[in-house]
């Protein structure tokens, strides 16, 4: 990317240009890739757009809520409260592909529903240069509103930041004045915490797993962080007040990246790892300890799933 301002510039042009009077959609994870999709595409074209934010229930602790506040600005936002459909249809299910398998196909669903009702002709997506590199690959299956297009008869795809760094993201969206939360915000897979759980997602583990996160991302701020993270990685024995309890096992991962295509382990203080152990083990009466992930990428890779 050039200059910022001016990349700005085009993009808009060429969504304005492809899109003309027509209506299209975008999906909104809280992320700041499709943040900043968004953003540009409102910009571009306004009320043409409808931004939806589907709510997994698979989201960091508050994130619902900062979408609403940042882009309350779109009068054509739609919150879809999905939570209840994306647990029933998870129960049961340990592999790592079919869970993110079953959360793609109901994103789709119900971005579906959406994008019928208000008969969108046109899919924006915040599809970044990676993303293009890691699913053209077999690594894993990158989501979101991927299989949509087979679904709906879009007349287009727009992608206005396929040829973009994660970096240059966020300086796209420093320009574009989004919130500092969202646009230093750490990456946040699309599956959300269900890669962050291992095996069956319930509503135990998610609880864990919304706040050990939480803590994990107010800790290792000031580390500065690619991506910083905490998982649900088993079961394990522990001693909580005079019971010995067999509980939850939480790893924590911070890595430094330029890509995510390889990372490299941070390493910690002592201080910091203690203070996140004790906040994670005080956080929920069932975690038993807290790990610490030495791995780099590869071998390791990023997420837990
Ligand atoms: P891994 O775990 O493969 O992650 O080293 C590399 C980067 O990709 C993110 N990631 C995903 N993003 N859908 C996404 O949208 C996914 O299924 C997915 N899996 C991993 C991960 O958070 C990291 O930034």
């Amino acid at each position: 990317m050039v200059d910022v301002d001016e990349f700005i510039e085009e993009a808009k042009a060429e969504i304005a240009e492809e899109i003309g009077d027509k209506h299209a959609v975008i999906g909104l994870s809280g992320g700041v890739d499709s943040s900043t999709a968004a953003a540009l595409a409102y910009e571009a074209i306004g009320d043409q757009l409808t931004a939806v934010y589907v709510d997994t229930g698979l989201m960091r602790k508050g994130e619902t809520d900062e979408i609403r506040e940042t882009f309350d600005y779109m009068d054509s936002l739609r919150i879809v409260e999905a939570q209840d459909r994306f647990l029933d249809e998870l129960a049961g299910e340990t592999d790592p592909e079919e869970k993110r398998h079953i959360i793609g196909e109901q994103f789709i669903r119900e971005f579906e529903t959406v994008a019928r009702e208000v008969d969108a002709d046109y899919l924006v997506q915040g599809t970044i240069y990676p993303d293009r590199i890691e699913s053209e690959g077999t690594i894993k299956s990158h989501h979101n509103v991927g299989g949509l297009p087979e679904r709906i008869d879009f007349e287009g795809i727009v992608e206005p930041m396929r040829d973009l760094y994660k970096d240059e993201v966020r300086e796209v969206a420093r320009a574009l004045d989004l919130e500092e939360i969202i646009s230093e915000r750490m990456p946040f897979p699309g599956p959300g915490l269900a890669v962050r759980i291992i095996g069956e997602v319930t509503e135990e583990k998610l609880e864990v797993a919304r706040e050990a996160n939480h803590v994990v991302e107010e800790e290792l701020e000031e580390y500065e962080p690619w991506q910083a993270l905490a998982a649900v990685i088993g079961k394990a024995t522990g001693v909580k007040g005079d019971n010995r309890v067999h509980g939850w096992v939480v790893a924590v991962r911070s890595v430094e990246s330029r890509d995510g295509m390889t990372a490299r382990a941070q390493e910690l203080d002592w201080d910091t790892l203690q203070r996140m152990q004790s906040r994670i083990t005080g956080a929920h009466e069932n975690v038993a300890r807290v790990v610490y992930d030495v791995t780099h990428k590869p071998p390791a890779t990023i997420e837990y799933e």
